[in-house]
């Protein structure tokens, strides 16, 4: 399975992906290029660093864009687009070509149906946060469960079948920069066993998902 990874930041779950393939964690499973659409993103040194193809496609006309990225897609012959820390919406057109062969990862808790709420493991139903600053959100509605989702991407945003999550609790004096961190250690596992799941049974999602993880485990 020949990943390309979408990054637009830091690429500490891009970071995961790497350790985890050079740990032979992820069986089967290659990186074959990153993009990203900042040129000064943090992410484009991890991937040097491992000599992994680099490109950086500026987001001035989203429709040029998207060419790019697709040519570069299929000149790599990547199998599954992964988008970790991507912060651009991608069109339907773009999202069409890549029929769940597009997973995104979302730091906060997405239902499996699209709905507006999400039942946590302990039963709290609360709302389901989509876009951008979640984790903010997060906090602002006072909730005491989040986490964070890998799904397949469909044109609508944050939707799409959910392939695994991680719950967190949201400690009393948390800020969004102490929240956001504890989330990225979750998503660091997340994103690994997501790729692993559907490098073993593509697609996965629903009742074939195993790789739903809590902070106890
Ligand atoms: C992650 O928290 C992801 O959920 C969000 O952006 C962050 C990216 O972090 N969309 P990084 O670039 O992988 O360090």
């Amino acid at each position: 399975l020949r990943l390309a990874v979408l990054i637009s930041g830091s690429g500490s779950n891009l970071q995961a992906l790497i350790d985890a393939i050079e740990n032979q964690q992820l069986p089967g499973v290659e990186i074959a290029l990153v993009i990203s659409n900042k040129a000064h993103a943090y992410g484009l040194q991890r991937a040097l660093k491992h000599k992994l193809p680099v490109a950086y496609i500026p987001w001035k006309k989203r429709e040029e864009a998207e060419e790019k990225i697709a040519s570069l897609i299929q000149l790599f012959q990547a199998d599954l687009v992964v988008l970790a820390g991507w912060m651009r919406i991608l069109s339907a057109n773009f999202t069409a070509q890549f029929p769940q062969r597009m997973i995104n990862l979302h730091p906060a808790l997405l239902p499996d149906d699209g709905r507006d709420t999400y039942t946590t493991s302990d039963g709290s139903i609360i709302p389901a946060l989509r876009g951008l600053h979640v984790v903010e959100q997060a906090l602002e509605r006072g909730i005491k469960v989040t986490g964070s989702t890998v799904h397949y991407v469909i044109p609508e945003v944050d939707a799409g079948p959910v392939i695994g999550r991680a719950e967190i609790t949201i400690e009393e004096g948390d800020t969004a920069d102490s929240l956001h961190e504890k989330l990225k250690i979750q998503e660091h596992r997340l994103i690994v066993e997501a790729v692993r799941a559907h490098s073993q049974h593509p697609p996965c999602s629903g009742s074939t998902c195993r790789c739903d993880l809590s902070v106890s485990e």
